[in-house]
């Protein structure tokens, strides 16, 4: 395994880190939020990474910033990840390169009454959150099963439990998420593969923002630090308080009370929508 790009010593769990998950990473979403953090985080670990979303400029930047502080090497490629073709080029940029961790992260969500939303947008989240973590998991998972070796993570959440009115279409491509990595774990891990859905509840992020929630959310940063300290221990992780506590509480409800509890709090989280 080539120790190429990196300018430091590493620590002894960090190159077994490397050689188990490296020495490349892709990871999609990395200009803001959680796949940024997680984007740093690997490179704190000493990988090289291929970092992608729409914003070119955030990418680069970031790249920059990335190999100044851990002497690791970072591509970008920018482009819209809904678009088969974007990630055509990234198959085919990641393809020479010895990749051992494939990390989901680009996504969206929004919010409000379904029959109030502009359909372009939600089958648009279709697009992103289910159709192109299909395509990539897809990839990377035969990429990795025919070298007995790797990790996938795919970002999951906690409104995958149940429906969730005025964020219904969301949840639903979450539930999609978590269904696919719960099962590629099984189907995988027998070839040498770690596969984990990581499942956060509020992160303080571009999120909120996008998806019109009012939401105050912890920082990304332990988010993804104990998303990666999970890979190859556990096929889930609730990387945060919050999450567990909120799990916990609904778990020994009914489905449909639990649906409408969480109705409560997206009612709070939207409420300064119209009516
Ligand atoms: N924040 C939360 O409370 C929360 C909770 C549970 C799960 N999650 C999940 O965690 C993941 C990361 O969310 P986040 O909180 O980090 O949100 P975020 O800060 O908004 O980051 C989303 C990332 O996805 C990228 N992205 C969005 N649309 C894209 C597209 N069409 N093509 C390529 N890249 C695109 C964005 O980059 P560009 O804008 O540059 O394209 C950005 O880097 C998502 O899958 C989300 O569903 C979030």
């Amino acid at each position: 395994m080539s120790d190429r790009g990196i300018k430091r010593a590493l620590s002894s769990s960090d190159m077994r880190w490397r050689e188990r998950y490296g020495p490349w990473a892709a990871v999609t979403g990395a200009t803001s939020g959680i796949g940024r953090a997680v984007a740093e985080d690997l490179a704190r670990r000493g990988l090289d990474l291929v970092i992608a979303a729409r914003r070119g400029e955030l990418l680069d930047s970031l790249a920059q910033e990335l190999n100044g502080r851990f002497g690791t090497e970072t591509r970008t490629l920018a482009g819209d990840l809904a678009l088969d073709e974007t990630n055509d080029r990234l198959f085919a940029e990641t393809l020479p390169l010895d990749v051992g961790l494939f990390v989901a992260s680009a996504g969206f969500g929004t919010s409000g009454p379904l029959h109030r939303a502009q359909p372009d947008a939600e089958l648009a989240m279709v697009d992103l959150n289910i159709r192109a973590v299909l395509k990539q998991t897809h990839h990377f998972a035969k990429r990795f099963a025919e070298q007995r070796r790797g990790g996938l993570v795919l970002l999951s959440s906690i409104v995958a439990w149940q429906g969730v009115p005025r964020a219904s279409n969301y949840a639903a491509t979450k539930a999609y998420v978590q269904s696919l990595a719960e099962a590629l774990s099984h189907e995988l891990g027998p070839l040498g593969v770690d596969v984990l859905a990581s499942a956060p509840a509020q992160v303080a992020s571009g999120f909120g923002a996008r998806a019109d929630m009012r939401m105050t959310g912890a920082d990304p940063v332990p988010i993804a630090r104990n998303t990666l300290d999970a890979l190859g221990r556990r096929t889930l992780v609730i990387p945060h308080g919050k999450g567990k506590f909120l799990t916990a509480a609904l778990a020994p409800l009914p489905r449909p009370l639990r649906v409408r509890v969480m109705a409560t709090v997206m009612k709070g989280m939207t409420k300064h929508q119209p009516a």
